[in-house]
């Protein structure tokens, strides 16, 4: 178990979240998960190259992927994959596939992308470990996933219990020990994971599978 909550599939409460998931979400960053989401985006500008093929996995309003293109990366290697059709639809003006997909099931080849990412994302799947194997198999020998989520790490105060609180109650997810995280993915081979340090409920990892480095020089 990742988790001590279960939780069931939160698809339709994000149908009927998307018009407000921005604002939601924006209160989330500034009050709990903003290091963390900081931390995921200085991975991903790190190793991402204009030719690194990426899958944004739980891709949401697409905020991730708009600030990527904005950067250089190319739309025509970039994949958005999420099963709310409401979430998708928010990535209208995103010049990319949108697959309408779920984490546990990928709908991709082994080894497909040079950098995944799964952003807040993790949490909200009744099978968390089960999702995290898809991601690492679409990950080509010597790419990258990189994960932030809410993880089950002491609060700061009372915002973070505020918002950890908040977020159980709609159950839109959960808080995922970062380490049986770890454990889960180094028990898969072939894979290093870092954490990235951070506070509050949340942790960002970087994994790296090992192997040639050919198509994406980093
Ligand atoms: C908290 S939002 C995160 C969205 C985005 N990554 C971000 O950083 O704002 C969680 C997203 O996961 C999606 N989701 C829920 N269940 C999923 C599943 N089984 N597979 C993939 N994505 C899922 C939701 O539709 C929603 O878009």
């Amino acid at each position: 178990m990742l988790a001590a909550t279960p939780i069931s599939d939160g698809v339709d409460l994000y149908d009927k979240l998307a018009p407000r998931y921005d604002k939601l979400h924006h209160r989330w960053l500034r009050h709990a998960g903003g290091e963390a989401q900081a931390a995921l985006e200085g991975l991903v500008r790190a190793l991402a190259t204009p030719n690194s093929n990426f899958l944004d996995a739980g891709c949401g309003t697409g905020k991730l992927a708009r600030s990527l293109i904005a950067e250089g990366m190319r739309p025509s290697l970039m994949t958005l994959l999420d099963p709310s059709a409401a979430m998708l639809a928010r990535c209208a003006d995103i010049p990319v596939p949108k697959i309408r997909g779920r984490l546990e099931s990928l709908p991709f080849e082994d080894g497909a992308f040079d950098l995944v990412t799964c952003v807040w994302a993790l949490e909200t799947v009744p099978d968390p470990l089960l999702a995290l194997v898809e991601l690492c198999r679409v990950v080509r020998p010597g790419g990258a996933l990189c994960l932030a989520f809410c993880a089950d790490e002491p609060a700061r105060g009372l915002a973070d219990r505020l918002m950890r609180q908040a977020l159980l109650f709609r159950g839109t997810g959960r808080f995922l020990s970062r380490s049986r995280l770890v454990r889960a993915i180094e028990s898969f081979g072939d894979l290093e994971v870092r954490a990235v340090p951070s506070h509050g409920p949340a942790s960002t990892l970087l994994v790296k599978r090992s192997g040639a480095t050919s198509r994406a020089p980093w």
